[in-house]
């Protein structure tokens, strides 16, 4: 196991996580709790994280939420992947990381998965339970799995 995942400052920020992840109200305190563990917001009082949302457990300081962002009940935004001992042998890492950005008045449907490697374009809609794997242009509505652009 990396050191990383054992550090105190790693529990730290999963104890934080977890307060966000069952926050209720006000409707920014998930979003400030999301930024004291090290996900990059600015202007928190602006963006809206539901419960139930779980934003990468490892590296929230590789997620970046901008303003006025709406993230809905059970959406996961993931920016790691971490791979089994064996598994490490083959691809010769313990773990990726890709950069996940989540840009100005985007909008998150319930129970989406946001992988990493993505940008989710200025006023974009992911509809409910979508897979984005690859970067949604802005203002555009995108949904299934693999999400799909289905409108703008
Ligand atoms: C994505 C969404 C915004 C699209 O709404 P819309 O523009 O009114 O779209 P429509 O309902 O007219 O559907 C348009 C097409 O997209 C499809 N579609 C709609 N939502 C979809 C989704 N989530 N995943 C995949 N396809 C979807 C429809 O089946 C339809 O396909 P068709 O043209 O082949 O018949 C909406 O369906 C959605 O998922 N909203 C999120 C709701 C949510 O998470 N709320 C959280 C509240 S806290």
């Amino acid at each position: 196991m990396h050191k990383y995942f054992t550090s105190p400052s790693f529990l730290l920020k999963g104890i934080v996580g977890y307060l966000a992840y069952v926050s209720i109200a006000p409707p920014w305190l998930a979003a400030w709790l999301h930024k004291k563990r090290g996900v990059q917001i600015g202007n928190y009082k602006t963006v809206y994280i539901a419960p139930n949302v779980l934003i990468d457990t490892s590296f929230p300081e590789h997620v970046t939420i901008s303003d006025g962002v709406y993230i809905t009940r059970g959406a996961k935004v993931i920016c790691h992947t971490a791979f089994t001992p064996l598994t490490q042998e083959i691809v010769g890492v313990e773990y990726t990381i890709g950069d996940v950005f989540i840009e100005e008045g985007a909008y998150i449907g319930v129970n989406a998965v946001v992988l990493p490697s993505v940008r989710v374009g200025r006023c974009a809609i992911v509809g409910a339970s979508a897979v984005v794997t690859k970067d949604v242009p802005a203002y555009a509505i995108v949904g299934g799995i693999p999400a799909r652009v289905i409108g703008d």
